[in-house]
């Protein structure tokens, strides 16, 4: 029943060409000092900008994967300023980012859309990495179970548990996304729990044993160690304190 855990980087809207460089090849030196057979799976999701030059840096390294941020689910055409799954995947990206609260927020982002997307994504062979969580006031209001809960079957509906197993899912409440403020881990490791069983319910226990659920909100090096010490957490999606390779080099050995 072991989980592979991951390490993934969401730069969000950081970083431009000399910064991703130095930023990779920081990443590559870091990880070349570690013993490759305890590390995690190793993801960063640079900006569409930057993804030739990491694809085109990381190429003889496959201890690191490239996500994307995003992705359109349609095959092509008069989409402006969207990115296709083929563009990603010519580009060797293996996981996309979907339900980011910032663009459930800020985009208007449904979660019938983010469903097309993860169906897409799978669709293509590509692994969607699909994030949830609540507000400070559901937290308060104590629905913060039920609401992700909501999320993730709209995010999963149609979705056979083959491709679901294979699925990520990113626990991720809003108050403690770049505010400093983590979860705190033990809460954080009851909610993934919780979403664990909502996939239990949706296919089987055994899917839910398999599927890779990681905790995202402020993790920093100084949280990483007892995050991945909790049985549910199988990882960390970071944003702020991916963007330096130190403290991103840190988090992955914290979950050595
Ligand atoms: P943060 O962002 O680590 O800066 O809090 C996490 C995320 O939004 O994925």
């Amino acid at each position: 029943m072991a989980r592979r855990p991951i390490i993934a980087g969401n730069w969000k809207m950081n970083n431009n060409k000399a910064q991703a460089k130095e930023l990779v090849d920081g990443i590559m030196y870091g990880i070349s000092q570690l013993d490759a057979s305890k590390m995690p799976e190793v993801i960063i999701a640079p900006t569409y900008t930057a993804l030739w030059q990491a694809y085109d840096l990381i190429k003889n390294e496959p201890k690191i994967a490239l996500a994307a941020q995003n992705v359109n689910p349609n095959p092509s055409g008069a989409y402006t300023g969207e990115v296709s799954l083929d563009m990603l995947a010519d580009f060797n990206v293996k996981f996309v980012i979907i339900g980011h609260s910032e663009r459930r927020q800020m985009f208007n982002e449904s979660d019938e859309f983010i469903n097309e997307k993860a169906k897409a994504i799978l669709a293509k062979g590509l692994i969607p990495i699909i994030c949830c969580g609540e507000t400070l006031e559901q937290r308060e209001s104590g629905v913060t179970d039920t609401h992700i809960a909501s999320q993730i079957t709209k995010a999963l509906k149609d979705i056979s548990a083959e491709d679901a197993a294979k699925s990520v899912i990113a626990y991720e409440p809003i108050w403690a996304i770049g505010t400093g403020k983590s979860c705190d881990a033990k809460e954080a490791n009851r909610t993934i729990g919780e979403i664990r069983k909502v996939v239990a319910k949706l296919y089987s226990q055994d899917i839910a044993d398999k599927i890779r659920i990681l905790y995202g909100g402020s993790v920093k090096p100084s949280t990483i160690v007892e995050q991945m010490a909790q049985p549910e957490i199988d990882g960390g999606l970071i944003g702020g304190a991916s963007l330096k390779a130190d403290s991103f080099v840190e988090l992955i050995k914290g979950a050595m």
